[in-house]
Parts: C-alpha cells; sequence; structure tokens
C-alpha cells in the first residue's frame, strides 16, 4: 500500500515537470532550447502522427517508432534529454496526412552554456556581426527572468538566453537552424545563462508544503574529489 501512493506521488511531478511546447493549430512555431532538458510538443490530435525532418541530416523519418522519443496519450511528443542532433522539424499529421501542428526546434547544445553572474560584474556576450556567407548579426534572446529560487531571504534567479542569427532586413532564426547541415564553430554561437541575486516576500497561496521525496541514498567516496548528483525532477526552465 504504502508502495502504491509513493508511486501515485511520484507519477503525478512527472508531468508538471516538464517543459510543454504548443503551437496554435494547423501552425508552424520556430523555437529556441536547451539540450539535455526534457520537453513535450502537443499536438493533441488522437490519431496523428509525427515525423521529424533533420536539418542537419537532410532526412525525414517517421517518429513514432523511434526509440529516443515517446508518443504520450493524446499524440503529444515527448522528447527525453533531446540533442543537438534532434534540432529539426517535428510534424504532427493528422489520419488524413494533414498538419495538425508543426515545430521547427533548434536544441542548443547545453555543454556550450554561457554562464554570466550579473552581481559578480561578469557580463553576458555582445552582439556581434560574422561573415555567413554574408553579413549577418549573432545576438542572445533572453527569455524572461525565472522565480527567485527563495522568499523571504536572499536567493537567485536566472534567464536563459538563446543564440539567433539576423540578416539585414530579416527575421531572427535560432543559429543552428539558420546554419543548417553548415559546421561552422564560433565563440559567439553558444546559448547563455544569466543569474542575479532577488529577494521577493513569501507568497503564501503558492508556498504551500510541498512534499519531496528521498529517491536514493549514497555514501561519498573519499578516493575521488568530485561527485555526480543527479536531481530526478530538475528541469533548466524552471
Ligand atoms: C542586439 O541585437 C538585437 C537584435 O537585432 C537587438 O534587439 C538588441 O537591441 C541588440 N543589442 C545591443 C546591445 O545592441
Amino acid at each position: 500500500m504504502l508502495a502504491t501512493l509513493w508511486l501515485v506521488s511520484l507519477s503525478l511531478p512527472m508531468l508538471w515537470a516538464q517543459k510543454l511546447i504548443n503551437c496554435p493549430y494547423k501552425n508552424v512555431c520556430q523555437y529556441a532550447l536547451l539540450s539535455g532538458n526534457d520537453v513535450i510538443l502537443q499536438c493533441n490530435n488522437h490519431k496523428a502522427q509525427w515525423y521529424f525532418y533533420s536539418s542537419l541530416e537532410d532526412k525525414l523519418s517517421l517518429l513514432n517508432s523511434m526509440p529516443n522519443v515517446k508518443i504520450l496519450p493524446g499524440s503529444n511528443l515527448q522528447l527525453p534529454n533531446p540533442q543537438p542532433s534532434q534540432t529539426g522539424l517535428y510534424r504532427c499529421l493528422d489520419d488524413h496526412k494533414t498538419r495538425v501542428v508543426e515545430y521547427d526546434i533548434d536544441f542548443q547544445d547545453i555543454a556550450l552554456l554561457h554562464i554570466t553572474h550579473k552581481e559578480l560584474g561578469q557580463k553576458p556576450m555582445e552582439n556581434e556581426t560574422m561573415n555567413l556567407g554574408g553579413q549577418v548579426l549573432v545576438f542572445t534572446h533572453w527569455d524572461p527572468w525565472q522565480d527567485c529560487n527563495r522568499c523571504e531571504k536572499p536567493g537567485e534567479r536566472k534567464r536563459l538566453g538563446y543564440c539567433y542569427v539576423e540578416e539585414p532586413l530579416g527575421k531572427p532564426i535560432p543559429c543552428w537552424l539558420y546554419l543548417r547541415e553548415e559546421k561552422v564553430t564560433h565563440s559567439r554561437l553558444r546559448p547563455e545563462l544569466q543569474l542575479q541575486a532577488c529577494k521577493v516576500p513569501c507568497d503564501t497561496s503558492t508556498e504551500t508544503n510541498q512534499p519531496y521525496f528521498i529517491f536514493d541514498t549514497h555514501q561519498e567516496d573519499k578516493t575521488k574529489d568530485h561527485m555526480w548528483l543527479s536531481c530526478p525532477l530538475a528541469s533548466i526552465y524552471r
């Protein structure tokens, strides 16, 4: 009985712990995201099939049978631990093979993340013009600041910034959707994370007693000078 209760409470946070990506019916939406953090692409059509067009390999494939993705009830597509190689077009078609929604997604490499802290006087990267077969502007498109990690006491908050390219008179495009199969490495072509100090009052309506679970216990290995701790429901988007 205790074990069942534990499982039920574990499966509930699993869903809200993931970033949901949506797009209006019949539209094509473009997103820059970060690799290594789970996302769910919404389709909301019960007889849908997902296709993936890799912009890196110039190849179209049916996703329903791929090992690294999961089709959830309602045909929403779960991408656990997405990699930069999964950058491309995700197309959801109904049973008449017409488009329900389409996502053009750039999974920017989290290993390239440029991290700065405002209070340490560290500056984010500046706009830079580059020659990528023509003069383009490379800049960081920032998400809004996320919530402060504590209340009443001094805390920190973060925001994510994605690499975008803008041609003169063109609209901005996430860097690796712009570059496609082109292999360009340049120190400006990176996503960013910025940290800032914050202090906010406690909002008692949202500060309800949060339950927590012990997933694992770990004995520190004194022979090694470093160790990895994994946080099962963590996401960089929150
Ligand atoms: C960098 O470029 C973006 C996109 O054109 C623009 O919105 C932003 O104001 C620029 N930032 C600076 C500091 O020039």
